[in-house]
């Protein structure tokens, strides 16, 4: 058993990508799959959903800092080390503000800059099922190396603002990706924060079927705002944990319904 890893990305913030993996994560974990959760934003918003009350005041060998830095220096990654156990079957690679000095540091590395979080990763492919790395919003270096790790990619983007230009951006990188990790697939785009009383229409409509002529695959999912998620994220819960019965929750477990089929595949 290898575990299958899933990147979800979007370069634009406040799309719901950390909403999505934490409770991606929790589903999936639910269904008895061993996650592991990859905080790759250095705003360490999925560890403090995770239950860490101050993620700048973790360790060295307690963040997923470390063992990026170990690969980029040519020593052996202490990943197992710094994994943290969240609830049954749900673990956390944890984050922090060292995340974005090495994003800066990743630039003067000039061989296999990209392909360090695959090596971080592979002393524990086998322990888990899948594993879901939350990343940061841009394009930088870290983001490369979410998507060269990956083997799909799940795409939130925010029913209020989706972007034409935005994707055109973030598919540049998924070909560059690609060059590099061939078997890279977009999994689907995600509709989040869809307002439950306004329907669609205008720019997102025209963005959506822009989606379409780029063969974009989208999820038949599409998740509601909901009171649910604020309140769950102030808690630092999942909605899943905090509101199971919520429509956010049942949406993100239809979403790991969609998403099922693929991670056995
Ligand atoms: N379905 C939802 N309904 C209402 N609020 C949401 C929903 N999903 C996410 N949010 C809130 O929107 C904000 C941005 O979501 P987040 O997942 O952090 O996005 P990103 O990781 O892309 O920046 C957070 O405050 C989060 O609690
Ligand atoms: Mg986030």
């Amino acid at each position: 058993m290898s575990a299958k890893i899933i990147a979800v990305t979007n370069q634009k913030g406040g799309t719901g990508k950390t909403t999505t993996t934490q409770n991606l994560g929790d589903a999936l974990a639910g269904k008895g799959l061993d996650v592991l959760l990859v905080d790759m934003d250095h705003q360490a918003s999925l560890s403090i959903l995770c239950g860490i009350d101050q993620p700048d005041q973790l360790a060295d060998d307690q963040i997923v800092a470390t063992p990026i830095l170990q690969v980029a220096n040519h020593e052996t990654p202490c990943t197992k080390d710094i994994i943290r156990h969240v609830h049954e079957h749900l673990d956390l690679l944890a984050s922090n503000v060292m995340l974005s000095r090495i994003e800066m540091y990743l630039s003067s590395v000039s061989m296999g800059r990209e392909t360090i979080l695959k090596r971080v990763l592979e002393p524990v492919m086998d322990d888990y099922d899948v594993i879901i790395i939350d990343c940061a919003p841009n394009l930088g270096n870290l983001t490369a190396n979410d998507m060269v790790a990956a083997d799909g990619l799940i795409v939130p983007m925010c029913a209020q603002y989706l972007s034409a230009k935005g994707l055109d951006l973030l598919l540049g990188q998924y070909a560059d990706a690609r060059s590099l990790n061939p078997g890279l697939r977009i999994i689907g785009a995600l509709i989040t924060m869809k307002d439950p009383n306004r329907s669609m229409q205008g720019k997102v409509l025209e963005s959506l079927q822009r989606q379409k002529e780029h063969g974009l695959p989208m999820f038949d999912t599409i998740i509601p705002r909901g009171v649910a998620a604020e309140e769950a994220s102030t808690s630092a819960q999942s909605v899943i944990a905090y509101k199971p019965g919520s429509k956010v929750a049942q949406a993100y477990m239809r979403l790991a319904d969609e998403v099922m089929p693929w991670i056995e595949a």
